[in-house]
Order: C-alpha cells, then structure tokens, then sequence
C-alpha cells in the first residue's frame, strides 16, 4: 500500500495482546503471512500469466508466488524511468514449463522518482525456441491505503464498460459520475484512460495512477464476509484499502518468439486540492 508510515496498535488473535504494526510503511495487511511461497496479502502483486481466474492457471498467475532475482545488468530501458532503480528477472522454470510451456524473460523495473512517484515497469519476452507465439494477461494489483472506503472516489472509470466478476464476468456499464464503494467490489474496467485518480477524502490525499501498454483497470474490495473468510485479511481492514491496476485482460497481449511488451504503471500521491483535470 501506497503511504507514509504510521504506528497502529492491533490485537493479535493468537496470544490476545495488543501488537504494534509499522503498518503503512510495510504495506501490507496486518494478518499477511510472510512465509513462501504464497504473495503476502498487499504492496503491488505482479499478476502473471493470467489475471484471477480468467484462464486455467493457479489464481492470478504464477509470478507473484516467485523468488525474483536481481538483473545486474538489464539491457538499456525502452522507456525513461529515473536513475533511483532496482532491475529484477524471472525467467520460466522447470516446474513452471509443466502448466505453461512458454520460455520467457520478465525484467521489472521498480522506481522512485525524484518527487516520489513510484514507477514499475515491467517488460515481457518470448525467448521461446519453438517457433510459437505465446498469449498471456496481467496486472499490477496494487493496495492503496485509504482512510474510508465509503468516502472514497475513483475517477477516469466512469461510464466505461467493465466485467463483473461477482456476476460470471457479465459485461455491465458503469453509471454516474464517479466510482464510489458502499459494497464488494470486484471489477475489471475495459479499455480505461490512461489516467486514473484515487480520491481519499478523509486523509485529504489524492492517488494519480498513469499507465502504459495497459488499455484495462482492475478494481477491488472484498467488503466485510469476504475479508472476513480470508485467513490473511485483517476483519475489519477492507473500510482501509482499496486495489485500483493498470491490467491488460480483455484483449491477451500476444507475444511472437522474440518479441518483447512493455506495461507500466506510475503512482503519485498529491494533496487533495489536486483537480483530475490536472
Ligand atoms: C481480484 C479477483 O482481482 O483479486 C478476486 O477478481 C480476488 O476474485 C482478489 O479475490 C484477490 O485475490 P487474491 O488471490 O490475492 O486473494
């Protein structure tokens, strides 16, 4: 979760003492589990190949369950990033090759601009011998930080079409004038702007997400039973967080053998008195 750090007092369920979570700053919840391979619950999740459970992969992809090593030496950036970096790789395993048999190399920048915008940008390529195309989906599935959920507004999703998948993946259009929560949501916005804002009320903070190569916007918040049957969701941290991600879905990026795609997506966090029209 996207945020400067703050000190929340929890109680620990298991010894039923008070804990105290450095929580924003960790960005994640405060029932995530730490332990491999599973993605703890929070931060930017790396959905790839497959986005949830559109398609027949485990949910929302292999990457994100992935030890990732570091690129030492990437080759030269596509795109202009900032020199405050870190360059990471996967790259198909055996293991991985059994449920999809497609080589790739995933190089994933992570940086920080000088202003603090936090930048990922990740590149995809088919280093497959075979001759054959390959097809994929994906997301940046990212936590924000919010102080209410039911003060919250997304902007730039707005009369767009979506897929619902609370309802079998319907396609539904999206009505008013912005996107505000009063219930579980779990949405994947088609064809979005490649700007998106994230209006907190309450903590008087603005998220702007800009993406590239990304036409799609995933959107969720579990709400209250949902959260609650999670083992590693806190019961009442849904009213906090909100998953706003540039995603391609809709439309599989294909990928020819040496064929290389880009996808990035940029957070900044402003004061509220920034207008969307910015
Ligand atoms: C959403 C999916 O994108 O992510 C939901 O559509 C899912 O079905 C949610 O519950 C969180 O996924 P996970 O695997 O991290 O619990």
């Amino acid at each position: 979760m996207a945020g400067a750090a703050s000190v929340e007092r929890v109680k620990d369920h298991a010894t039923g003492l008070d804990k105290f979570v450095l929580r924003e700053a960790r960005g994640s919840s405060v029932e995530a589990n730490f332990k491999p391979p599973k993605a703890i619950r929070g931060g930017i999740q790396i959905c790839f190949p497959q986005l949830g459970n559109h398609g027949v992969l485990e949910q929302h992809g292999f990457a994100r369950n992935r030890f990732w090593s570091v690129d030492e030496n990437p080759p030269p950036f596509p795109v202009s990033t900032s020199n405050c970096h870190i360059d990471l790789i996967l790259k198909s395993s055996q293991e991985d090759l059994k449920t999809w048999p497609h080589s790739y190399e995933f190089r994933l920048r992570i940086a920080l601009s000088p202003r603090g915008d936090l930048i990922l940008a990740s590149r995809i390529k088919n280093v497959s011998t075979d001759g054959k195309p390959f097809q994929f989906t994906f997301a940046y599935h990212t936590y924000f930080s919010v102080s209410d959920i039911s003060e919250v507004r997304v902007e730039g999703l707005e009369t767009l079409d979506y897929l619902d998948n609370l309802r079998s993946k319907n396609r539904c259009t999206e009505q008013g004038d912005a996107v505000v929560f009063e219930s579980e949501v779990d949405k994947v916005y088609l064809s979005a702007p490649p700007k998106i804002v994230i209006i907190d009320h309450e903590k008087k903070r603005t998220f702007v997400l800009r993406k590239e190569g990304l036409p799609d916007v995933v959107v969720w918040n579990p709400w209250d039973k949902k959260a609650k049957a999670m083992p590693d969701f806190g019961g009442e941290e849904y009213k906090n967080m909100l998953c706003v991600g540039a995603a391609a879905i809709e439309k599989p990026i294909t990928l020819r053998p040496n064929e290389e795609w880009l996808g990035k997506q940029e957070i900044s966090a402003v004061p509220s008195s920034y207008s969307s029209g910015q």
